[in-house]
């Protein structure tokens, strides 16, 4: 299975089609099929027809590109038909966020599963080796995903990029954060997110290293007019956050957890927030909700303002710290050239690469703002050996390098060369996604 339009000998045929959300195109069925395989590999409930016109509307607008693995030749009386892909794969291309403002295209790889009577027969291997090649084929130096369980995607050189964590945060008398108010928050009608969400996500993806550009379902679900089940969630409020002139820069939608609920809580949809005071305003006025004693947010960073910005930092309780985005850097001195290293120096990177994509040995040498890439560097002895895998980890400077030599998974040949590594990836802020796929 190399390549997803050949067919994979006797057992299997791989499609890749575009989504595409006219039910009087032709296509429109194949592509409902392969959304209904994608929720049973996700054990989620059989969907209707209303959830998957609009899904495939948000899938359509950000250009998604479906993989299914369908069975060759005949299946049982009364199974699933031929028509259901026993696999499913799907891609899409948007900017990351690699610090310092700087953009990188990136393949996002989402909906990957294969049903559990086709498990373990190299069929994940066969999808994403085939995506992953043809990605770099096509110029692109970074793929990224999600991961549902940690042990996957390490072996296709993925490594763990940023974390996130769930917090509840206490808003009874205790809660008080430091300083003033910097702006102003109104509520307002969740439907205006359909057209502010997108405006003010914009201005975090220029300024948030780690930030993936938002996929079309976003702002659906912070304004409410898709649910998990597809129906509108009429259940979601939101405030918006404006700048002392006026200008709206941040926003938060929310819904209530029930008056059978306690503690009384408002859970977090979506906050967005351009500026740190937009941030801390938007928390201000979560806090302040009469007959609530807890917000929670599931997405929320481990490195967070919030904290500092409580007079009481027990405030938050958080519990779970999770990995988030996972990269696969497809092309090593394209990847390092992209970024700006705050840090000047000279560093001999030997990088190993199990599919054979982005391995070599690369100087690389950084002005403090400035980097240059020397791609052959055979014959240097190099300062630190690492995975392909364990690269991408370090790559937003959120995972220190100095930590991943002290857990063997970098080989530091020369003292100090790890530390300098660090100093030379940090970025400007905590590198944080705010956008899962
Ligand atoms: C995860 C999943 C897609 C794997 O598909 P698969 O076709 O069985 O995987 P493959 O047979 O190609 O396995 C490739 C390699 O990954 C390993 N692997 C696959 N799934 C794994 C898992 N869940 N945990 C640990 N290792 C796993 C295999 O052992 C194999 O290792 P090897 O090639 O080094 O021997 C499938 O189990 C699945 O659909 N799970 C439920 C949905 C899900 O979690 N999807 C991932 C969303 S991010």
């Amino acid at each position: 299975m190399a390549d997803p339009n050949e067919t994979n000998l006797e057992k299997y045929s791989v499609r890749r089609f575009p989504a595409v959300a006219d039910p009087g195109d032709a296509d429109y069925s194949r592509c409902t099929t392969w959304v209904q395989a994608v929720s049973h590999g996700f054990h989620q409930q059989r969907r209707d027809a209303e959830y998957l016109a609009k899904t495939l509307s948000a899938y359509q607008t950000d250009k998604r590109e479906f993989t299914g693995v369908y069975v060759n030749g005949g299946v049982p009386d009364h199974s699933l038909g031929r028509d259901v892909p026993v696999a499913t794969y799907a891609t899409m291309r948007k900017s990351l966020n690699i610090g310092f403002g700087r953009q990188l295209e990136a393949n996002l790889v989402t909906a990957v599963t294969v049903r559990g009577t086709h498990r373990r027969n190299g069929i994940l291997r066969g999808m994403i080796t085939a995506d992953l090649e043809a990605a770099k084929d096509d110029g692109l130096a970074m793929a990224a995903l999600t991961a549902s369980e940690g042990t996957i995607y390490g072996r296709f050189g993925f490594g763990v990029a940023t974390f996130e964590r769930s917090i509840k945060v206490d808003t009874g008398p205790r809660f008080r954060l430091k300083g003033q108010p910097d702006g102003t928050v109104e509520v307002a009608d969740p439907a205006v997110l359909l057209d502010v969400a997108p405006q003010v996500f914009e201005r975090v993806q220029r300024v948030s290293p780690g930030s993936v550009d938002r996929q079309e379902y976003y702002r659906l679900v912070a304004s409410g007019s898709i649910g998990h089940d597809g129906k509108p969630d009429t259940s979601v409020r939101c405030a918006l956050h404006y700048d002392p002139s006026g200008t709206l820069d941040g926003f938060v939608s929310y819904r209530f957890k029930g008056w059978d609920h306690k503690p009384y809580t408002m859970e977090i949809v979506d906050i967005v927030a351009a500026t740190n005071a937009a941030y801390l305003d938007l928390w201000r006025f979560l806090g302040s909700i009469d007959l609530i004693d807890e917000v929670t947010w599931a997405e929320a960073p481990v490195d967070d303002p919030l904290t500092w910005a409580l007079e009481d930092p027990r405030c938050i309780d958080a519990s779970e710290i999770r990995d988030m985005l996972w990269l696969r850097i497809l092309d090593t001195p394209a990847a390092l050239q992209a970024r700006s290293f705050p840090a000047s120096g000279r560093l001999v990177l030997e990088v190993t690469d199990p599919l054979g994509l982005a391995g070599g040995t690369f100087v690389l040498t950084s002005d403090a703002g400035a980097a240059a890439v020397v791609t052959d560097a055979s014959g240097e002895a190099p300062h630190l050996s690492m995975d392909i895998a364990d690269l991408a980890s370090i790559y937003l400077g959120a995972v220190s390098p100095v930590t991943l030599a002290a857990a063997a998974r970098i080989q530091e040949k020369t003292p100090g060369a790890a530390l300098q590594a660090q100093q030379i990836f940090a970025v400007e802020r905590s590198a944080h996604c705010l956008t899962h796929f």
